[in-house]
């Protein structure tokens, strides 16, 4: 695939990538899992106990689960082989060592400590270098890291470029930071900034990919400064997909060398083992200074267990070690980001408004577009996962006024967010082709009965994090 001199038309661009039809899987199924199947008068009784919120739905009932990517992948035969490798010492495991032998070909980090799950890395590493009055800057911080910055008495700062946020407009590389904000953030005073955070991909805004140019460019900026850069990895292979595929001078290159290129512009990561390692539990933090990781330490044993385990069996780093090499097979990549892009372009070709062009790891339903008839206070986004479960049984999250919007606690007006959007995340190697054509169906039918459906008014929540558990009823 030759490499485009300029991203000035992203179409070309995008007709570069193979279609669909002219690859295959590049895996043959060994183990498969039965789907149930409910009717849709059981569906309407299922979520209405549920109070509307998918979240409460016992996951036997639902068809096609699209709530999460995370945790959700299949395991290969390689990893689940690994898993009768597991040495289960106290200290020193073997796995360990392993799981450190992937990070350091794959990344080129010296020192790794392994962490329950993606937010254990981030408590590890807020604590170890975030203090009170800091200002964490990244392109977007995804909800877990924005938490445990607020939860230091820092600040969560955004310095996405506009583009990230106009969710219509095909531009590419929608993750990348706004350059000049970042350094104008910085020269408020950059000792109140412990590091900048790059997630890669750009979750919140769709799973957005972060170009290897405005990497380079922000690890300079951060230099200049001496402020270290780290890596939130949960989705980095998806990213180096992206650049391979769509940023000049990139075609030539492997995704393991696109891999170590981007991570020489960090001091280290975090990373939730439950996306791009290809496992259902895990996560790692990882470091390229010894004092870094030394200091981490102090707080990753007391919280997340022994240096070389840290809340994980040695099985589960074995298969973590694993899927780490998987994840970076170029056949696979193409197979999963051409699956998330195929049910974006089935979609669009219904007339399904999304936020484009389709990131790495789902697609994105501008439900206030889609159901344009329910006022905010209605929770259309929410209103569509219920609409698309009865429809279809099908699972998505809502991303919008309900997961992100708040009470002001002075005027006890509503605050809501720019974006209301379901998402429809696509577990790895775990659904064919043909379930996605499902999803495109159920969710062709919501829409044309779309101005009848009705829209949902809380009637429990949560003080905090209200989406996982609100209670709602129909309008
Ligand atoms: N960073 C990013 C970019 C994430 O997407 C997530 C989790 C985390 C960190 C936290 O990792 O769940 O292992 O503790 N995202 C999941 C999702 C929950 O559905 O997008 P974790």
């Amino acid at each position: 695939m030759p490499g485009l001199s300029t991203m000035s038309d992203e179409r070309e661009v995008w007709q570069m990538f193979r279609s669909r039809d002219e690859y295959a899987e590049p895996f043959r199924i060994k183990v498969v899992e039965m789907l149930r199947e409910t009717t849709r008068e059981e569906r309407e009784t299922l979520i209405k106990e549920a109070g509307y919120n998918a979240f409460s739905l016992p996951s036997d009932a639902v068809y096609i689960d699209l709530l999460s990517d995370s945790g959700t992948s299949a395991m290969s035969d390689r990893q689940w082989a690994g898993l009768m490798l597991g040495d289960e010492a106290y200290a020193g495991s073997r796995n360990y060592f392993n799981l450190k032998g992937s990070v350091k070909d794959i990344m080129g980090f010296d020192f790794v400590a392994p962490a329950h799950q993606g937010r254990g890395a981030e408590h590890v590493l807020m604590s170890a270098l975030v203090k009170e009055g800091d200002r964490v800057l990244g392109n977007m911080h995804f909800d877990t890291t924005e938490g445990h910055i607020l939860l230091r008495g820092a600040e969560p700062v955004n310095c996405l470029a506009e583009q990230g946020y106009k969710v219509g407009e095909e531009t590419l590389f929608k993750g990348d930071f706004d350059l000049r904000r970042l350094e104008d953030e910085i020269q408020k005073d950059p000792r109140k900034v412990p590091f900048v955070l790059i997630t890669v991909t750009c979750n919140n805004n769709g799973g957005q990919p972060v170009s290897m140019k405005n990497i380079r460019e922000v690890s300079k900026i951060a230099r200049k400064y001496g402020i270290p850069v780290f890596f939130d990895a949960a989705r980095f292979a998806e990213n180096c997909w992206f650049i391979k595929h769509l940023e000049p001078g990139y075609s030539g290159k492997t995704i393991p060398e696109i891999a170590r290129e981007m991570f020489s512009y960090g001091d280290g990561c975090t990373m939730s083992a439950k996306k791009d390692a290809l496992v259902n539990i895990g996560g790692l933090l990882a470091f390229r200074d010894e004092a870094m990781y030394r200091k981490a330490l102090e707080w990753q044993i007391p919280f997340e267990g022994f240096a070389t385990y840290g809340g994980l069996a040695g099985r589960d780093m074995e298969a973590m070690a694993r899927g780490l090499r998987e994840v970076i097979d170029e056949a696979y990549l193409e197979e999963r980001i051409g699956q998330v892009r195929y049910l974006g372009d089935l979609l669009l070709r219904a007339g399904i408004p999304i936020v484009r062009p389709t990131g790495g790891h789902g697609v994105y339903i501008d439900a206030a577009a889609m159901l344009p008839h329910l006022p905010r206070k209605e929770f259309p986004a929410q209103a569509l996962v219920v609409e698309l479960y009865i429809e279809g049984g099908i699972r998505g999250v809502e991303l919008g006024g309900c997961a992100f919007g708040r009470v002001d606690p002075e005027t006890g007006e509503d605050i809501w967010p720019a974006l209301e959007l379901v998402r429809l995340a696509v577990p790895r190697r775990v659904y064919t082709d043909r379930h996605m054509a499902q999803v495109a169906k159920a969710l062709s039918r919501v829409k044309g009965r779309a101005s009848s459906v009705r829209g949902l008014r809380i009637t429990y929540q949560a003080p905090v994090l209200r989406h996982f558990t609100a209670k709602f009823e129909r309008v």
